[in-house]
């Protein structure tokens, strides 16, 4: 399956996002079409590599030479600049230059930091991703940003750089642990929520299917999310507008994180995001109580939070939230549910309802 990202300021250029479970045999082929003769490196997931390369050593990858391999060890405390200067000078090192291909393989945090490198060596070298999370099969592999933290904040350093292709191959999920497997659920059903009534129905019926991580359901709520992705990310590339709906249970899921110091992993702080997001929604009476319901019942099926873990008060998580980098000027911006499948902006939040709503779902 195919699906065909195009942004209208980069006319010129479609980039393929290409699904389907046993891609890896046929990857070379598509390297060597999309580099169109430029000289391919490697940035592997050190975790993947240890996993994956007895596999991987008879599918031909071009380039894929101990001196054009980079590992990187992916953690999110090494998603920093030192390491992108690391990676550059090992690449320099390993005689890579202007005409160079980069080839990032891993999750959200190899994806991130290497599609920061493209975007930044020798001001600037294509590549291409090849996601091995679900979270990155289903989102951080689609979009153009790339970025490392910083000690103040996350994903504070960044640029825009679209891949020129993704190749997703769900078989490399069959390493991935349940927990991080369940992480990236809670994006999918984010993206169920905010565009895609009817991924949300699958995603009610096929949960053993998914759960069980049969080739097909994988396929299908991969290529879903991916589509409504790209839709997302064609008519508003760089977040000046629609694009702010994929942080729909991120404003609540972002306070949640740094207040627990990144202990709450990410997909179940936006599952408590999304649950505060509804639950104000109803409160507002811009959603039915119904949705609510379903919501809870989904995040239960895959394992993620139906409550807000974790002893914060209302009042903490508010002023956590306030030192978000996508709350604009001072105004609490929030994506709020109208049904399975949609959502609107807020910019109007009642502080008071809000309060209400994180206290109601506290975990007592
Ligand atoms: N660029 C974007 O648009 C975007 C969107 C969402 C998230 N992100 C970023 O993505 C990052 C999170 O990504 P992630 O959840 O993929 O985390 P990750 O890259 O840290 O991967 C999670 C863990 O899984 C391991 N792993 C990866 N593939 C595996 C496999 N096939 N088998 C076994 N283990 C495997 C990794 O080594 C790591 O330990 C965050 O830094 C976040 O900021 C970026
Ligand atoms: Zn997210």
């Amino acid at each position: 399956m195919e699906i065909n990202l195009c942004i209208p300021a980069i006319p010129a250029r479609v980039s393929p996002i290409v699904i389907e479970t046993g891609l890896a045999a046929a990857l070379g082929q598509h390297l060597k079409r999309v580099a169109q003769g430029r000289e391919l490196f490697w940035v592997w997931d050190a975790r993947v590599w240890e996993l994956w390369q007895r596999r991987v050593a008879c599918l031909n990858w071009p380039g894929l030479t101990s001196e054009r391999l980079l590992l990187f060890d992916a953690t999110e405390v090494n998603k920093r600049l030192a390491k992108v200067e690391e990676l550059a000078r090992q690449l320099v090192r390993a005689g890579a230059d202007r005409m160079s291909f980069l080839v990032a393989v891993g999750g959200g945090v190899t994806g991130d930091v290497a599609g920061f490198l493209a975007s930044i060596f020798m001001r600037g070298i294509p590549h291409v991703h090849l996601p091995t999370t679900l979270l990155a099969q289903v989102d951080s592999s689609v979009g153009g940003k790339t970025g490392v933290d910083l000690p103040e904040g996350k994903n504070l350093l960044g640029t825009f750089q679209q891949a020129q292709a993704v190749y997703i191959d769900p078989q490399f999920l069959e390493t991935l642990s349940d927990e991080q497997f369940t992480q990236g659920m809670a994006e999918v059903i984010k993206m169920a929520m905010l565009g895609d009534g009817d991924l949300w129905s699958y995603l009610e019926t096929n949960s053993s299917r998914i759960l069980n991580r049969e080739a097909t359901p994988l396929e299908h709520i991969i290529a879903a999310s991916c589509r409504l992705k790209a839709q997302v990310v064609e008519a508003d590339e760089r977040e000046s507008g629609l694009r702010r709906i994929l942080n729909l249970g991120h404003t609540v899921g972002h306070a949640l994180e740094r207040l627990s110091d990144y202990r709450i992993l990410h997909g179940n702080a936006v599952a408590m995001g999304m649950l505060a997001a509804t639950r104000l929604a109803v409160c507002l009476g811009l959603v039915a109580d119904g949705v609510f319901g379903r919501l809870v019942a989904l995040l239960e099926v895959y394992g993620l939070p139906t409550r807000i873990v974790g002893d914060y008060s209302p009042e903490a998580i508010v002023e956590a939230l306030k030192t978000d980098k996508k709350q604009l000027a001072g105004k609490l911006h929030f994506i709020v549910p109208t049904d399975i499948g949609s959502v609107v902006q807020r910019h109007d939040l009642d502080l008071a309802a809000l309060n209400e709503v994180l206290d109601d779902l506290r975990d007592r």
